[in-house]
């Protein structure tokens, strides 16, 4: 496949790594410029005058993106898309003025979802988390980190793992899946060990025999897991070879980020509550500060100091959280709008911290992520515009034309 007349092509890089600081407000690009695909693979780029004359002549697989920019396909490091039903009606009930906190201790939230999985079937199951994943596809996302969690029981969440294996076996975007410890369940809220126990016990030998997960997440917070049980479920993980990535600091300063420095986790995801003290704790590490803020627009909380710590020389991810109770959306071109418009980041920044930056928290930067030879061709063709900004300025409307995923094209 060759694309031609491209107006501008962007994430361009010989040798992409991890973005920190200002490094992130560089998104290299070539006007004017072509790409070539073989198989499922980028195998040239650069500029139409330089292009060989034989590619030049047109055949029925050459796109023609005048007008059009075409950059690398998103890579959400962060979603939890397996899950039974919806939860409408807590939405409303936070309209109303009830907290997170408050459906939680009522039963409602992670609960409520919890219920309504252990009454779905895993084949029903599978057909609503592929749709998510059609659906996702079709905003630009080539690459996506699954978890579980909405088990809470041995059974449910090997369901849950099961269904992103079978999710990874079938769909032609890059998956990695997460075993997470969300919360306790009713019969375990004063018998913690006893739950941590079940984890560490029974479901991790069982994840490690059937390769069901990648890597090992916990909810750290109050009234959810401690820093010390945080600290307890990792340190098993590792034994089953694991790798860690916390959902931390999300409704306070919770330690969460502390704990996955000292773990080495992959990535530190959320961070709504970030103080000075973890913004140092983090530049001293190789955890990846990944940002949520379409969980912080949904449940009404302060955004990510996504500034603040840019400009102290961190790298930041962007992922979207997509769940049914605190971010029911896997839409990456409004994530991106959100994060130019409320964190404000600059455009280059968000697109680089929700393309390459995503990659590396899921470890597959050496194969997407970046315009690069040799990685895969995961790209997105946009609708004619007038400058890349215009992207996230027109927040809510699509401007992806096509999407191709392992050189395949698919038209939204
Ligand atoms: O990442 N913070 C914890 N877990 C999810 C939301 C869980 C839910 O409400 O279903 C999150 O925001
Ligand atoms: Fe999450």
């Amino acid at each position: 496949m060759l694309i031609i007349n491209i107006k501008e092509l962007f994430g361009v890089r010989e040798k992409p790594h991890f973005l920190k600081g200002k490094a992130m407000s560089e998104l290299p690009s070539l006007k004017n410029a072509y790409l070539q695909i073989e198989g499922e693979t980028i195998v040239d780029y650069g500029e139409m005058k330089n292009i060989h004359p034989a590619l030049r002549k047109i055949d029925p697989s050459v796109i023609d993106a005048t007008g059009r920019f075409v950059m690398p396909a998103w890579c959400d490091s962060h979603t939890h898309i397996v899950y039974a039903g919806s939860r409408e009606s807590e939405f409303v009930d936070k309209i109303k003025g009830l907290t997170y906190e408050e459906i939680a201790q009522r039963g409602g939230g992670i609960l409520n979802s919890a219920k309504r999985l252990n009454d779905t079937s895993e084949g029903e199951l599978f057909r609503q988390s592929w749709k998510r994943l059609q659906e996702v596809r079709s905003l630009g996302t080539g690459a996506i980190e699954i978890k579980s969690g909405y088990g809470l029981t041995v059974e449910g969440e090997l369901k849950m793992l099961r269904v992103i294996k079978k999710l990874k076996a079938q769909s032609d975007l890059l998956i990695k899946s997460t075993f997470l410890a969300h919360t306790y369940p009713l019969e375990f809220r004063t018998e913690h060990q006893a739950y941590i126990r079940l984890i560490t016990h029974e479901l991790l030998p069982i994840i490690e025999r059937e390769k069901l997960a990648d890597y090992i997440d916990v909810f750290c917070e109050n009234g959810f897991f401690s820093v010390a049980e945080t600290q307890q479920i990792l340190e098993a993980g590792k034994r089953f070879g694991l790798k860690a990535k916390i959902h931390a600091n999300q409704l306070s300063n919770s330690g969460g980020v502390q704990v996955a420095v000292k773990n080495d986790a992959v990535s530190a995801d959320h961070l709504e509550c970030l103080g000075d003290a973890e913004i140092a704790c983090l530049k001293n590490s190789n955890t990846i500060p990944t940002l949520l803020p379409t969980a912080a627009f949904f449940l009404r909380l302060p955004y990510q100091p996504a500034r603040k710590m840019i400009d102290a020389g961190l790298g930041v991810t962007l992922a979207t959280d997509y769940n049914p109770g605190s971010s029911p959306s896997g839409n990456m071109p409004f994530l991106v709008a959100l994060s130019c418009i409320q964190l404000r980041m600059t455009p280059e920044e968000a697109i680089n911290a929700a393309t390459l930056n995503g990659a590396c928290a899921m470890e597959l930067d050496p194969s997407v992520g970046s315009i690069t030879r040799g990685k895969i061709a995961n790209l997105i063709i946009t609708k004619s515009m007038p400058s890349l900004a215009f992207l996230p300025y027109s927040f809510g409307n699509n401007l992806i034309e096509k999407v191709i995923i392992k050189g395949v094209t698919t038209q939204p």
